[in-house]
């Protein structure tokens, strides 16, 4: 491509360890796309004739629709998709193929095609992310009444509905996909016509170019267009908080398949077995999750060390963002699906859950309320209740089996009364908190929202 001005052929080393086409063949529809309504535009500046834009469009479907197929053999002596597919029309259709260059780089070329392969992954993931969604809220709504404790420092805190604690996830979800939206929208700005850096003495129609590939308007400053990959970075992270999101997720949900929990066990088809000890069901899927965010996590690491530190314009570091980034986005897109699917084969133990649950510890912070309630102030109350606690534990007995009147005149002859699992469920009736009418509006909220059945 550059024959001009080099005498010696390039090492094949060197070869070897520049090229990236064996990665960013990744973009090569976006490729073709960008680059027939560049072909368009050059047409109607009078570049090309008719015949000759009607070759190029044909060429570069016809290349499209062989490399879709697995028919087109990629060159690493072409280093990149760009130079592979421009190189190929041109040996296909002659010197209409070799204007097509004109008022173009590859650096404004390739800012293109990742901004759109981007975007086509912010759709997938999204799609990918409502369907987990879609599989967590279909849990809770099929286990509506189940309790379980509710953990902080993993020590039982307070109860809970099961399904509040699946909902979290989902918010959790819901903000990933309005990162990935918002990212979406600031990166949907169309860099070509910015050229190798300071745009092109052939000025072609950008607004144009930019309609035609369905970007909201065009990039205002070339030399920003095809230097920052910040549009990449913000979708690798939130590719990695999504992953980091799951991986909380999976922890959960090995906590609760194991047998000190009980709580859920998971599918065959979603768990395998051991090839030493027969008894065994691994939550395999749960833990690879939690494996990927790391490599979730190191993805935008590796992005932002690549980026920094780099002087104006492109420099050839920038061809590292690929990797990563396609490696992100696939590994997310599956490990979305198969959590989808891991979810919606869940079966609850609902009386595990309400026995694990119905330890009366839980509701001590509902005892200091109920002095509260008496005109306790907080901190006498929580001192209050820590010694009955104390006096529960060093006696053996449960904390609803004390005589409360007789351990503190504070005490009224109906505190036993707190110890109920329902009642104390019933009594958190804040927005947020999770009493069975505000978790049955949530779960109800959430299909209508995520566009899933009743039931
Ligand atoms: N393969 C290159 C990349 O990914 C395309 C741009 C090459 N530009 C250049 N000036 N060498 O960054």
């Amino acid at each position: 491509m550059w024959k001009g001005r080099f005498q010696d052929a390039t090492s094949s080393l060197v070869e070897r360890f520049g090229e990236s086409v064996s990665f960013d063949w990744r973009l090569y529809e976006h490729d073709i796309q960008g680059s027939i309504a560049h072909a368009r535009a050059q047409k109607n500046a009078g570049l090309l004739t008719e015949e000759e834009f009607a070759a190029i469009e044909e060429g570069l479907r016809e290349i499209g629709r062989e490399i879709a197929a697995g028919d087109f053999e990629f060159k690493t002596s072409l280093e990149d998709i760009h130079m592979n597919i421009e190189a190929e029309l041109t040996r296909r259709i002659g010197s209409a193929g070799a204007k097509l260059h004109a008022a173009r780089s590859r650096n404004d070329q390739v800012a293109t095609d990742t901004r759109l392969y981007c975007r086509t992954a912010c759709d997938r993931l999204s799609a990918g992310i409502r369907k987990l969604q879609r599989a967590l809220v279909g849990l809770a709504s099929a286990n509506r009444a189940v309790v379980v404790p509710g953990y902080t420092h993993l020590q039982r805190g307070q109860p809970v509905l099961l399904a509040h604690h699946l909902l979290a996830y989902v918010e959790m979800l819901e903000r990933d996909s309005g990162r990935i939206a918002d990212a979406r929208a600031r990166m949907n700005v169309c860099p070509l016509g910015s050229g190798a850096l300071a745009g092109s003495t052939i000025n072609l129609d950008r607004e144009a170019i930019a309609e035609e590939l369905g970007f909201d308007g065009i990039s205002r400053n070339s030399m920003d267009a095809i230097a920052d990959r910040d549009y990449i970075a913000e979708l690798l992270f939130s590719i990695a908080m999504c992953g980091i999101h799951l991986s909380r997720l999976g922890e959960d949900l090995i906590l609760w398949s194991s047998s000190e929990f009980g709580f859920i066990s998971m599918s065959d088809a979603h768990t395998t077995g051991s090839s030493l000890m027969p008894q065994k069901k691994n939550p395999d899927v749960a833990e690879i999750t939690r494996g990927k965010s790391g490599r979730l996590a190191g993805a935008l690491v590796s992005l932002l060390t690549t980026m920094k530190g780099l002087p104006l314009t492109y420099n050839r570091d920038l061809q590292e963002d690929k990797e990563p980034l396609f490696d992100a986005v696939e590994t997310l897109d599956l490990t979305l699906a198969v959590n989808a699917e891991m979810v919606a084969g869940i079966v609850i133990d609902e009386a595990r859950c309400r026995a694990a649950a119905s330890d009366p510890m839980l509701l001590a912070t509902d005892l200091a309320d109920y002095l509260v309630r008496r005109g306790v102030p907080f901190r006498q109350a929580h001192e209050l209740v820590g010694k009955a606690v104390a006096e529960a534990l060093r006696r053996g007995v449960p904390l609803d089996q004390l005589d409360f009147a007789a351990l503190d005149v504070a005490f009224g002859g109906d505190a036993a009364d707190v110890f109920s699992l329902d009642r104390a469920l019933e009594a958190r009736k804040n927005p947020g908190s999770p009493s069975p009418a505000g978790v049955e509006a949530e779960v109800v909220r959430w299909q209508r929202a995520l566009g899933s059945e009743l039931n």
